[in-house]
């Protein structure tokens, strides 16, 4: 098969990472990919991954090239895409995408779509109200004493939730999301939820229209610096599994949430195929959802399918036919552990094309794989050319060994400026 993959991040660089080992893949190329993923090559046929410098955005780029080069399945990794309508587009000109159409991608463009179908399917969620006029928004965050999370209902670059601590903060974000519009049309409406305390997971469910099928729990590390503190970010580690579900408790939260959110579906006539990204807090009084996604996560995409056993495309292929009700998915037992190295003033401003050395070193290393998330190739030399660098990945015979097997790989490796956390999986040894 031929296959196209869209994006440029570490979550791409896994996806194809993991396709070019399919024995189905005859021919491979990425949108507009970075210099990890034009490295790659193909299992089968020994044959070279090629970017193709077209934008992830880039809607009739991305369906003359899928139609010219005959694309069996073009997979989408961003979310920008997915909220554009890339998924039907190329269904009306006959062509097969994996990812959500438009209307399922509604559960992430829109924070107050998906609080609504959660009140009105049961899923369970933090208390909440949805706005559109500041005055009653910031009379609902008193009720709750101020102690709130005010969140743009529109796509923010992740940047559009703010966490406020009191009443004077809750006004504050609701003016500086709804009145001073600092995320555009984004915070024109907003989602205020009660600030929900707990241990943070990601959960991943494939889904094909019918069934969805949960994947081991993995953790993100959102803010800037070790403990949890500073600025939040893209995410800057991962590690999968995590110790906090049991498989009974995960195979719980999951019907819980699962089993109504394919019922909403069905009833809203919601064709959901893809990939269901709920974050979601373990709270005293149980597991609540505090958001879908519908996308695979970056980084946790590098964690899970280091671990995944399945052949990817099979999968993929199957959640858009919908015949995954017949696979089972098969993972390693090995943990894997995720680090990723950043450049100097991320997630502020920051230089890009500082030269990374010690990549070769580091990929040798067993159960290692750097994935590059912002690279470019510039004279010959690797650079750095995004705010999250690279997804140093790993293997382990436990959480322990992953952890030190991911933090020997990149202490190999050096560019200027380059920062990452020391505590990624820290929260579960
Ligand atoms: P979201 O994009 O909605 O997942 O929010 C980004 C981050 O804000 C989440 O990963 C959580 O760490 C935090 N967050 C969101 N909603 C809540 C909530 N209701 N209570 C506590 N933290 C939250
Ligand atoms: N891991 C955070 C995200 O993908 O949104």
């Amino acid at each position: 098969m031929k296959i196209l993959v869209i994006g440029s991040g570490g979550r791409e660089h896994a996806l194809v990472w993991k396709l070019a080992q399919s024995p189905h893949t005859a021919q491979l190329w990425c949108a507009p990919g970075n210099a990890g993923i034009a490295q790659e090559r193909l299992a089968r046929k020994d044959r070279a991954v090629d970017c193709v410098n077209l934008g992830a955005e880039d809607l009739p780029g991305l369906l003359a090239f899928a139609q010219d080069k005959k694309i069996d399945l073009t997979v989408v990794g961003p979310d920008n895409p997915l909220a554009l309508g890339i998924v039907d587009l190329f269904q009306q000109h006959g062509l097969k995408i994996w990812g959500v159409n438009r209307k399922a991608a509604q559960f992430e463009s829109s924070k107050i779509f998906s609080q609504r179908f959660m009140g009105k399917y049961g899923i369970p969620t933090a208390a909440a109200g949805t706005f559109s006029d500041a005055v009653a928004a910031k009379q609902f965050c008193a009720t709750l004493g101020g102690k709130c999370v005010v969140k743009a209902d529109g796509l923010a670059l992740g940047k559009g939730v703010l966490i406020c601590q009191n009443q004077a903060e809750a006004e504050a974000a609701v003016d500086e999301i709804m009145v001073s519009r600092a995320f555009g049309t984004a915070g024109a409406s907003v989602v205020i939820q009660e600030f929900l305390a707990g241990i943070e997971v990601s959960l991943h469910a494939l889904c094909d229209g019918k069934v969805a099928k949960i994947f081991p729990t993995s953790q993100d590390h959102k803010r800037a610096l070790d403990g949890d503190r500073g600025l939040n970010t893209g995410g800057m580690g991962t590690y999968s599994p995590t110790p906090f579900l049991n498989e009974t408790q995960l195979a719980d939260v999951a019907e819980k949430i699962l089993k109504a959110f394919m019922r909403g579906c069905r009833e809203e006539k919601i064709d959901y195929r893809g990939l269901l990204y709920p974050g979601v807090m373990l709270t005293k009084d149980g597991p609540k959802v505090m958001e879908f996604n519908a996308r695979f996560g970056d980084p946790e995409t590098q964690v899970y399918l280091m671990r995944l056993e399945n052949d990817l495309l099979e999968l993929l292929a199957a959640s858009v036919c919908g015949s995954l009700g017949s696979l089972a998915l098969k993972w390693k037992p090995e943990a894997s552990v995720c680090v990723v190295m950043a450049s100097g003033g991320y997630p502020g401003n920051y230089p890009k094309g500082k030269i990374i050395t010690g990549l070769d070193a580091a990929n040798k290393l067993p159960g290692t794989k750097v994935f590059h998330a912002g690279t470019a190739l510039k004279d010959g030399h690797i650079v750095t050319n995004g705010g999250r660098v690279l997804g140093v990945t790993a293997l382990g015979g436990d959480l322990r060994a992953a952890q030190a097997a991911a933090y020997a790989a990149a202490e190999c490796i050096q560019f200027e400026g380059a920062h990452f956390r020391r505590d990624i999986a820290a929260k579960a040894l």
